[in-house]
């Protein structure tokens, strides 16, 4: 097995689907051409995104990592017209190309993007009364899963879905403490969803285009409800 054949499989998923459309293709262009890194989630991930939303009957989502709103697009997308979605995101620039393509998604009507440190304004959604989400989209800097994931519980209610990407890192997770923050960040939040009892959870790694990840799975059980959190 390797990384190209990795990648024919997610363009052969992606083709059987009809490939992108004309939305998410240009999203992808603008954020290049707008110098942005290009680590949104692959196409795949992002249909996989779009049917846990609708699975979840989501009414109202939560991500904390806009970048230039390619996931937002694909989960907003299974939105009700009532829906909402907010996405957090630190870098403005990076807010101003996602507002500019969830805009063109025709999406601006249930889509916010809100500027700020994830933690600070996840605060301020708490200090609002925002919420509780039917789903949270983890994709952030990875040092503070932990603390996004705790704050995710406490805008959350029971049968909350809670979804965190990029928790294997290569397989480098499996391989004992080291001195890269992303990977000790995401092995700290992996065990602490694993023992929390609030949730039923499940990590599972996958291959594709993006290299060797994984993506952990969260539902808020009935006893936790909205702010269960600690
Ligand atoms: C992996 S990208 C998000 C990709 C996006 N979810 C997608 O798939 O289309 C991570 C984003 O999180 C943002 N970010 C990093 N640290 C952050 C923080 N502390 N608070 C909010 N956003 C942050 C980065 O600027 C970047 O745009």
């Amino acid at each position: 097995m390797s990384d190209e054949l990795y990648t024919a499989v997610d363009s052969y998923l992606d083709e059987l689907f009809g490939g992108p459309d004309r939305v998410l293709a240009a999203t992808l262009e603008r954020s290049a051409a707008a110098g942005m890194p290009q680590i949104a989630v692959s196409p795949n991930l992002g249909r996989f995104l779009h049917v846990l939303a609708l699975a979840r009957g989501a009414r109202s989502i939560l991500e904390i990592g806009t970048l230039a709103g390619y996931s937002a697009i694909w989960l907003a997308r299974a939105l009700p017209a009532d829906g909402r979605l907010i996405s957090l995101e630190r870098d403005p620039k990076h807010a101003e190309v996602a507002r500019q393509n969830i805009a063109e998604a025709g999406l601006s009507d249930r889509v916010e993007v809100r500027v700020g440190r994830g933690l600070e304004l996840l605060d301020e959604l708490r200090d609002e009364g925002a919420g509780p989400f039917d789903m949270v989209f983890i994709d952030a800097d990875k040092a503070p899963y932990t603390e996004y994931f705790h704050s995710a519980l406490r805008l959350a209610r029971p049968g909350t879905l809670i979804v965190a990407d990029n928790v294997v890192r290569e397989g480098r997770v499996a391989l004992g403490p080291g001195d890269d923050e992303a990977v000790t960040g995401v092995q700290r939040f992996n065990a602490a969803l694993a023992a929390d009892e609030r949730v039923a959870a499940a990590i599972v790694q996958q291959v594709g285009a993006k290299g060797h990840d994984g993506m952990a799975f969260a539902v808020v059980r009935a006893a936790a409800g909205a702010n269960g959190g600690s």
